[in-house]
């Protein structure tokens, strides 16, 4: 299903009210495990927010592009990676993924909750195809969960993805040719981070890590 999580909607979540929250976002955990067994190289964290992930890689050796469509994310992702003194570690550029090309494949290509105006699997379809051979893909994503996904999307209940954001490891799983990607993870998961006003919440995500045969 298409929605208009494009360009300007993304740029009014960078420009608005949660900007200054998400601009302190921890590393994300799944990416710390999934990763923490591979050899640092090349990668790419797609829709890459205020760089929290990126910078992580970085200081782990990996050489990171981090990509987004939001100006203000960039800006943010930049200051922190001057403040931990990797502003070279880390390319920035600012992309609509749904059309960008990348000038090469990565060892690694990532990405962490995002979602841009065009069908979801179709986007995990692209950034897929930038993972060069033996390298590593692994997509963190909202878990589809009918009981909870909203239609209206991010800004009031962050409680609530985008029913069509969301998708399952199964249907990320079923689009992994498995004479193309040796499937390392597929896992469905809840966790708890602590939300405005100091509130608990509750957070389902879908985890797939797959390796690219040579
Ligand atoms: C929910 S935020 C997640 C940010 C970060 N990955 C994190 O986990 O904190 C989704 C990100 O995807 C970016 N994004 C959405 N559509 C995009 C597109 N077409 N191209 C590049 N980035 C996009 C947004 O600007 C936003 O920073």
């Amino acid at each position: 299903m298409t929605h208009s999580f494009d360009r300007g909607y993304w740029n009014r979540i960078w420009d608005g009210d949660r900007a200054a929250a998400m601009a302190t976002s921890q590393p994300n955990p799944h990416l710390m495990r999934e990763v923490s067994d591979l050899a640092p190289g090349t990668a790419l964290d797609a829709g890459c927010g205020a760089g929290a992930e990126a910078i992580w890689l970085a200081t782990g050796g990996w050489q990171v592009t981090g990509a987004d469509i939001a100006t203000a994310a960039l800006a943010h992702a930049a200051e922190r990676a001057a403040a931990s003194g990797l502003a070279d570690r880390v390319r920035w550029v600012e992309a609509d993924l749904s059309t960008w090309q990348p000038d090469a494949r990565y060892d690694l290509v990532t990405t962490h909750y995002a979602h841009p105006a065009m069908p979801q699997l179709d986007f995990y379809d692209r950034i897929a195809s930038w993972v060069a051979p033996a390298g590593t893909l692994l997509i963190v994503g909202h878990l589809h969960d009918q009981d909870h996904a909203s239609t209206a999307g991010h800004g009031h209940d962050e409680t609530e993805p985008p029913a069509s954001a969301s998708v399952t490891a199964a249907d990320i799983t079923a689009r992994l040719d498995p004479l193309v990607w040796d499937l390392r993870t597929a896992r469905e998961s809840h966790r708890t981070l602590t939300g405005h006003g100091g509130h608990p919440v509750s957070i389902r995500d879908v985890v797939v890590r797959a390796s690219r045969r040579s």
